[in-house]
């Protein structure tokens, strides 16, 4: 039996196998039910197979958001309304399958933000951790707890869980857009959602531009005398041209992943762990032709293609993906990328939920076997 039709098998076979709950319906447990819903109390044996799964069983699906289709959406959002209206003006991606609190993939929150130029958004502060990548314009900025940090196309930039941040483009800049990543389905499940507006609606700027690149944006050199006690990453911009020569230096002495082929992750510089407690990133390159091999693990994944063009085939779905598309992986499906170029490498951003997974042990993985490890394509 192959691994996916075991999953199907585990579903079906459930009530005969002893542990789990078989008990039928008849009128008078229906009654006894009943009863207890009075008292806010429940029977565990009529719910427990649905509540404890044999395997993950995502609530979302695998979706594709196509940038041509959203683009035009996107900039047409700051004819409509003005960033101080919308507070953010942004269009959110919605997993239609997805639990509530509008997510684009399990606890994931994700959306495209416009801003033009001479706009800027109020000074807020949040509990859920946020991130942004930058897919087009110029003149971009966020401040971050008195810090202005310029946003460039294909920048990584984080705004961790309570720090005053705001977000514009300089007045010389151009229409921008850029993809925000948050925790804040998470921050809703675990009900600890805290926001708050900054009393002067805008914050001075104390500290040097993009100091945080000045400090700790340097590879393997730590300053002296600096500290840092947060427990997010202390470098708040991790620039592109840094990442993709990175990306290259590691794919000239690295056979690479079978399934990622060269993935690195973007790290806090004082730890090498992930970037914020909550949410992870990374960058790979598929190099030309590269064929994935399918594997599946726990955690949620949003993917932006950088560069280049390809597909996936996520849960026996194919994607067919270019530049700036944006894909999900649920958790738990196989998932398998190809870069269909023979001469051009491509690129995908990635962010997701493993610091969650990781910390809370819940972090499990295995690849297909079946086929060659390949999955079938289905519709
Ligand atoms: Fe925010
Ligand atoms: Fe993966």
């Amino acid at each position: 039996m192959s691994q996916q039709e075991n999953t199907q098998s585990h579903d079906q076979c459930r009530e005969d196998i002893a542990g789990r709950a078989n008990v039928a319906d008849s009128p008078e447990l229906l009654a006894y039910y009943k009863e207890l819903e009075k008292y806010r109390a429940g029977a565990l044996w009529s719910i427990v197979n649905a509540i404890e799964p044999w395997q993950p069983k995502s609530a979302s699906v695998p979706v594709l958001w196509r940038y041509r289709d959203l683009r035009d959406h996107v900039l047409k959002s700051a004819d409509l309304v003005t960033p101080e209206e919308a507070g953010r003006r942004v269009v959110y991606l919605n997993n239609a399958e997805g639990p509530k609190f509008s997510t684009a993939v399990g606890l994931l929150y994700s959306g495209l933000q416009t801003m033009r130029p001479g706009e800027s958004s109020s000074a807020h502060a949040h509990t859920a951790s946020a991130l942004r990548f930058i897919m087009e314009g110029s003149g971009a900025y966020s401040i971050v707890d008195g810090q202005k940090i310029p946003l460039e196309v294909n920048d990584f930039v984080l705004t961790p869980n309570g720090t005053w941040h705001e977000h514009g483009v300089d007045p010389e800049g151009s229409q921008c857009i850029w993809q925000d990543g948050l925790d804040m389905p998470l921050v809703n499940v675990l009900e600890a959602g805290f926001y708050k507006v900054h009393p002067d609606l805008r914050q001075a700027v104390t500290e040097p531009v993009d100091a945080s690149v000045a400090l700790w944006g340097a590879p393997a050199l730590r300053p002296q005398n600096v500290g840092w006690d947060k427990p997010s990453s202390p470098l708040f911009r991790y620039q592109w041209a840094a990442t993709y020569e990175a990306l290259q230096q590691y794919a000239r002495v690295s056979e690479g992943s079978p399934f990622d082929d060269i993935l690195m992750y973007y790290t806090n510089p004082l730890t090498g762990g992930h970037v914020m407690p909550t949410l992870g990133a990374s960058m790979q390159l598929l190099r030309p032709g590269f064929i994935g091999k399918a594997h599946r693990h726990t955690g949620s994944f949003i993917y932006q293609v950088v560069k280049g063009q390809g597909y996936s085939v996520i849960d026996g779905q194919r994607f067919d993906w270019q530049e700036r598309d944006i894909f999900c992986v649920p958790s738990w499906a196989f998932h398998e990328h190809v870069n269909t170029s023979q001469t051009e490498d491509a690129c995908l951003f990635c962010f997701g939920d493993l610091p969650v997974m990781q910390a809370l042990q819940l972090y499990y993985e295995e690849a297909l076997t079946d086929n060659d490890g390949h999955q079938p394509v289905g519709g």
